[in-house]
C-alpha cells in the first residue's frame, strides 16, 4: 500500500509543465481502430493509469501498440479482430464504454462490458445508446452488465442530446464517422477534448464540423487513413496546479497550456483575489493575501468544470467569508468534504451545495482520496495546510496525474510517497 506524506505550509515556486489532456487521450486511443492503418498519437499522458488501462485494451482486440518515447506511441490497428471486451478490461475506467462507439464504427458490432471509474453518482448511458440506435444499430443491455450492439450497416441521422453529455457526444462522433450520410448531434458537448477528437479524426479523413459548438456535423466517410497527431495540454492538471499556487498563496508559471481552455478557472482566481497573466502557452497564477469568497456552479464547457469542483473547495475552505458550491453534473460529488473537515475546514453539504465557510488555516491530517479530484484536493489541502498530511488511496490520483510527486516537488512542495504494510494484506504478515 502506497501513500503521500505532505508537510505542508511552503507557497509554491516556478514552473511547472501540464501533461497531455488525459480525457481527450481516453477519446483518441480507441479512435484510431476506426482507421485500418498505423495512427502515431503524441504528448499523450503515458504514465497515469487510466492510459495505460486504455492502451491494454487496444491490445486485448488486437492493436499492435510500440511506445516511441515517453509521450508518443504508434498504434498499428490492421489486426484488430475482437469486438469483445471482457469486465477485466473495462472494469477500471469510464472511458472503457468509448470502444462502444469505435468497435460499432469499425465492425458494425460491440460486445463491451458495462464500464467502471469514479463513483461520482448514478452514471447512465441511455443518451449513448439513444444515439447508436439514431444511426441503425439494434441495442441490448444484459443483466445491466454487457451492452451489445449491432448493426449490418450504420446510418447518419440526426440526435439531440436530452442532456450535454461528454460521454454520449464522444461516443456518437466515434459511430457515425463511417456511417453512410450526415449525422448532426444537437445539444453536444462542448469541451476541449470534443473539438480535439474531431481534429484527430478528421486528421484520419473524417468530415466533421462545429465541434466545440453544440450541433456537430458528421458526413459519415468511407475509410479512415492513419495520422501523427499530438493532444491538446490537461485543461484539469492546469486548473489543478492554478488553484495549488493560489491556496499556497505562492507564484506559479504552468506551462504547456491553452489559456483560452482555463477562461471559467482564471475568472474565479480573480474574483477570489488571485493575480492571473495569460501568455500564449502558459499561465502564471499568483496570490500573496488570504483568499475572498465567491460562489461556483459546475456547468458543462465553457462552464466550470465539475472536475476542478473539488480542487477550488480547498481556496474557498480558506477564503475571507462563506461561499457557496453548486454541484449540477454529479449526485455525488461531495464526498471529499468529510476529508477536508478533517483537516479543520468548515463546510456544511445540504444535496447539491456545499457551504463553505472560510477558516484562517487548514492542518494536516491523515485523509483518503476519495476518486480522482478528490484525490487533487487533498494534495492542494495538505500543500497548504500547517504540519504533515497523509493521503491514502492514490491510486485514485494516479488515475489522472503524471509524475505528480515530482512535478510539484520541483516547484518547492514537500511531498513524498510512502510505502506501507496493510494490516489486512496477509501477504504481508510475519
Ligand atoms: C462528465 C463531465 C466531464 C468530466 C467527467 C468526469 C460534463 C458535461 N461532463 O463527463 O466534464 O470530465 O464527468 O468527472 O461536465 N448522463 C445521462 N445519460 C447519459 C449520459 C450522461 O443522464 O447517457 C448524465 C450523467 O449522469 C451526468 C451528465 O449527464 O449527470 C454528464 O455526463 P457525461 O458528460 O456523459 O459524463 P462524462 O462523460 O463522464
Amino acid at each position: 500500500m502506497e501513500k503521500y506524506v505532505i508537510n505542508g505550509g511552503t507557497p509554491l515556486y516556478g514552473e511547472v509543465s501540464v501533461s497531455g489532456a488525459k480525457n481527450a487521450a481516453l477519446a483518441i486511443i480507441p479512435a484510431a481502430i476506426l482507421s485500418q492503418d498505423i495512427c502515431v498519437i503524441e504528448n499523450l499522458p503515458l504514465s497515469i493509469s487510466d492510459v495505460r488501462y486504455m492502451i491494454a485494451t487496444l491490445r486485448h482486440i488486437g492493436a499492435d501498440v510500440r511506445y516511441i518515447d515517453k509521450s508518443s506511441i504508434e498504434i498499428d490497428s490492421r489486426k484488430v479482430s475482437s469486438y469483445v471486451i471482457s469486465h477485466d478490461m473495462t472494469k477500471h475506467l469510464r472511458a472503457s464504454y468509448y470502444f462502444i462507439g469505435a468497435l460499432l464504427g469499425r465492425f458494425g458490432r460491440a460486445r463491451v462490458a458495462m464500464p467502471g471509474g469514479c463513483y461520482l453518482g448514478p452514471r447512465p448511458i441511455d443518451q449513448h445508446i439513444k444515439g447508436f440506435e439514431a444511426l441503425g444499430a439494434k441495442v441490448s443491455v444484459e443483466d445491466n452488465a454487457i451492452v451489445e450492439a449491432s448493426s449490418e450497416k450504420l446510418f447518419g441521422a440526426p440526435v439531440y442530446l436530452d442532456i450535454v453529455s461528454v460521454g454520449a457526444t464522444v461516443n456518437i462522433m466515434l459511430a457515425a464517422v463511417k456511417a453512410e450520410g450526415m449525422t448532426v448531434i444537437e445539444n453536444a458537448a462542448k469541451e476541449p477534448h470534443i473539438v480535439d477528437l474531431a481534429n484527430f479524426l478528421n486528421s484520419m479523413g473524417a468530415d466533421i464540423r462545429g465541434a466545440g459548438t453544440d450541433v456537430i456535423k458528421i458526413r459519415g466517410v468511407e475509410n479512415l487513413h492513419g495520422c501523427t497527431y499530438s493532444i491538446i495540454p490537461d485543461q484539469i492538471e492546469a486548473g489543478t496546479f492554478m488553484v495549488a499556487a493560489a491556496a499556497t498563496k505562492g507564484n506559479l508559471l504552468i506551462k504547456n497550456v491553452i489559456p483560452k481552455h482555463l477562461e471559467s478557472i482564471s475568472t474565479k482566481l480573480v474574483e477570489c483575489g488571485a493575480t492571473v497573466e495569460e501568455y500564449d502557452e502558459a499561465i502564471r497564477v499568483s496570490m500573496d493575501t488570504r483568499p475572498g469568497k465567491c460562489n461556483i456552479k459546475t456547468m458543462p464547457h465553457p462552464g466550470f468544470p465539475t472536475d476542478m469542483q473539488p480542487q477550488i473547495a480547498v481556496l474557498l475552505a480558506l477564503a475571507d467569508g462563506t461561499s457557496l458550491i453548486s454541484e449540477s453534473i454529479w449526485s455525488n460529488r461531495f464526498r471529499y468534504t468529510e476529508q477536508l473537515i478533517r483537516m479543520g475546514a468548515k463546510i456544511n453539504v445540504d444535496g447539491q451545495i456545499a457551504m463553505i465557510h472560510g477558516v484562517e488555516a487548514l492542518k494536516g491530517a491523515p485523509v483518503r482520496a476519495d476518486d480522482l479530484r478528490a484525490g487533487a484536493a487533498m494534495i492542494i489541502a495538505g500543500l497548504a495546510a500547517q504540519g504533515r498530511t497523509e493521503i491514502e488511496e492514490i491510486s485514485h490520483i494516479r488515475r489522472g496525474y503524471e509524475n505528480v510527486v515530482e512535478k510539484i516537488s520541483n516547484i518547492g512542495g514537500d511531498i513524498r510517497m510512502v510505502y506501507c504494510v496493510d494490516p489486512l494484506d496477509i501477504n504481508d504478515a510475519g
